[in-house]
């Protein structure tokens, strides 16, 4: 990985310092863009890891990172070549990665934690997330028929040992914030009401046409930071994720319309939309123009408040992950997965 030219800023970078950013309850601060790197199956790990040297020559000072995506042993040489560069310290990035749910078991947390935290050749890390609720596991790259045989619903018994093992690495300064992934207000307010330690963000799908009004604001009025996924509305998510009633967020006329007047692509909008209205969305991207695009979208708020209204009006309610690969035998359909009655099913 670590080519021959060093790692410097790029001549045509965004100032890292103009990037808005959040603060957790800490007080701690995430820059308001961040970098995915789960490549879709569709992009090689080499690939990836050079789009985080990329984006941090170019300002991005926040990378998402999870286990399952695994590419973290080359993000870390890669971040290993922008560290020992000088240009940038470790303090001022903000790293995340997530536990795979075949690491749930309360022993197996903290070994899958600290292989993540070798990997990346960090010795802590800015957010642990439980990437989803349940223990269900999936191979990479499966289709959407695959399931597991010992797949379960959600136990809450379970999800708090695990918590309890996330906030023993707060408690060793390990990780700076632990928080969840793919949640919803009835695991929530479970997981806030037996907390120690409260989740700092959740990551969620969030993009125009999947605004998640009401987990959303309740995220918002809990003082966590709520974290978007797929902002662009995932345009290359694999095969397995997609659906034939699925919707496209780029094709959409109003945020074609406003695309068109701010002379930019539809994807500036959507990011420029996520960041005017509170999350922090992590586009991802392998292609330099693009990766300078989603920060720059973040710096400019081009956006007026009709814009805001505007595409506030277009959701269409359009999960896109819906989770299939994770249902466990007798659960209806994907639907359980998102408690849509209000209630956790058994
Ligand atoms: N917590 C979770 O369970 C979870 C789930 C899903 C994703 N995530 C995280 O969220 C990240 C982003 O989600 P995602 O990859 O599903 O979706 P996304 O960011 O909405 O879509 C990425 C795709 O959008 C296109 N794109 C990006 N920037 C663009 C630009 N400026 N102009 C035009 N097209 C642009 C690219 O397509 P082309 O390659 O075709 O150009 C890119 O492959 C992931 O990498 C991962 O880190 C987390």
């Amino acid at each position: 990985m670590s080519g021959s030219v060093k790692f410097s800023t790029a001549s045509d970078a965004l100032d890292a310092a103009q990037v808005p950013f959040r603060t957790v309850y800490t007080g701690a601060r995430i820059p308001v863009v961040g970098l995915g790197t789960f490549g879709s199956d569709r992009f090689s790990g080499d690939e990836i890891a050079a789009s985080v040297k990329t984006a941090i020559s170019l300002g991005y000072r926040h990378i998402d990172c999870a286990a399952v995506y695994g590419n973290e042993h080359l993000i870390g040489e890669a971040l290993r070549e922008v560290l020992s560069s000088g240009v940038v310290r470790r303090e001022d990035l903000w790293i995340t990665s997530k536990l795979w749910n075949n690491k749930h078991a309360e022993a197996d947390v903290i070994p899958a934690f600290e292989k993540s935290l070798h990997e990346l050749g960090l010795d802590y890390l800015d957010l642990y997330l439980i990437h989803w609720p349940f223990p269900n596991y999936h191979a990479p790259g499966v289709d959407v028929t695959s399931r597991d045989p010992h797949a379960v619903p959600y136990i809450h018994d379970n999800y708090m040992k695990t918590w309890h093992q996330l906030e023993k690495l707060v408690d060793q300064g390990l990780v700076r914030h632990i928080g969840t992934s793919n949640m919803t207000i009835p695991k929530l307010k479970l997981l806030l009401r037996d907390a120690r330690i409260k989740p700092a963000c959740n990551e969620m799908e969030l993009h125009p046409h999947f605004q998640q009004p009401e987990l959303y604001q309740f995220v918002v009025d809990q003082g966590i930071v709520p974290i978007g996924y797929s902002p662009i509305g995932s345009p290359r998510r694999p095969d397995r994720d997609k659906t034939p009633d699925d919707t496209v967020d780029i094709e959409d006329p109003v945020i074609v319309r406003i695309a068109e007047r701010l002379n930019v692509h539809p994807a500036y909008v959507c990011i420029a939309w996520a960041v005017q209205r509170g999350q922090v969305p992590i586009p991802f991207s392998v292609k330099r123009e693009q990766i300078r695009s989603n920060l720059h979208a973040a710096i400019t708020m081009p956006l007026t408040e009709a814009d805001m209204q505007e595409i506030a009006g277009i959701d269409k309610n359009c999960r896109l992950i819906k989770g299939q690969v994770f249902l466990w035998n007798g659960a209806r359909d994907w639907e359980d997965l998102w408690d849509v009655d209000g209630v956790i099913p058994s």
